[in-house]
């Protein structure tokens, strides 16, 4: 993706540190995703990805910083549910409930959280799972669809309150090599669409072809960040040469 972004930050975050115990895991963190950016964090398990993205999305706090994420303060815990609705998680487990049906996953937070009519959040579900490419599989229970299908079903669950922002975390880990793919498909979709998303992923062939830009962590600090042609091909930073020759090597 090649797209000129210029408009105000839809996430900012400025100095942002965070300790687990006597661990500190993110060190003074600066980061800005623009509306319709697609970001993408690589780098070493425990290098901070993860939370990161837990602080983005209102699930853990910032020790200190700043944190401001479609204009709510984040750093203030108090404001942490305000983001609620306006984000969308999938995770590497899709946590779909066993018993609901895919629309029945994907309608439940509209019903439930949103107080939807059951008629408009089966149409507003319906079009989540049409997104998704799974129109025909709505009445389907999760044990009769595939990985690649079920994490397609947590996508649309996200969809479904029309977040601003997508974030995923490792959200083709769990998933055979030969589903992957249907995943990411979708995830491009969104990203052509233009949905504002922050991506952890070991998916270096994504992080490629999908990414305006790729942020190396490395040890909880942004070591090195640019666009997908200049990580890939020139990196700069030492340690990002050394992951990428792990992660490529496979
Ligand atoms: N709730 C928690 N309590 C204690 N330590 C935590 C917690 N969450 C994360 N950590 C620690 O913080 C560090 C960063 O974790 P994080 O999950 O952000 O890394 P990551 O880059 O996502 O790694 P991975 O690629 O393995 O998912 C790790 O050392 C981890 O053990
Ligand atoms: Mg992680």
């Amino acid at each position: 993706m090649t797209s000129v972004i210029t408009s105000k930050p839809i996430i900012n975050l400025a100095g942002v540190s965070k300790s687990f115990g006597a661990t500190q895991v993110l060190k003074s963190i600066d980061l800005d995703v623009s509306p319709g950016e697609v970001l993408v964090l690589i780098g070493a398990s425990g290098s901070g990805k993860s939370t990161v993205l837990r602080i983005m999305s209102g699930l853990e706090t910032a020790d200190a910083g700043e944190v401001w994420v479609n204009e709510v303060p984040l750093h203030d815990a108090r404001r942490a549910r305000d983001i609620r609705g306006h984000v969308g998680m999938v995770f590497q487990q899709f946590n779909l409930f066993p018993h609901k049906t895919a629309l029945g996953n994907v309608t439940l937070a509209l019903i439930k959280a949103r107080k939807m009519s059951a008629a408009d959040a089966r149409r507003r579900g319906l079009e989540a799972l049409d997104r998704v490419g799974l129109a025909d599989r709505a009445e389907h229970y999760p044990s009769q669809l595939s990985g690649g299908q079920q994490q397609r079903v947590a996508i649309a669950r996200a969809l479904a309150v029309e977040p601003g922002i997508m974030f995923f975390d490792e959200a083709t880990s769990a998933l055979d090599p030969e589903l992957v793919g249907e995943v990411t498909e979708v995830m491009r979709g969104l990203a052509r669409d233009g949905m504002t998303m922050v991506v952890v992923t070991h998916e270096m062939g994504f992080a490629r072809k999908t990414a305006d830009r790729v942020v190396f962590m490395d040890k909880g600090v942004i070591a090195e960040q640019g666009a997908p042609e200049q990580i890939f091909v020139n990196p700069q930073n030492e340690r990002t040469r050394q992951f990428l020759h792990r992660v490529l090597d496979h």
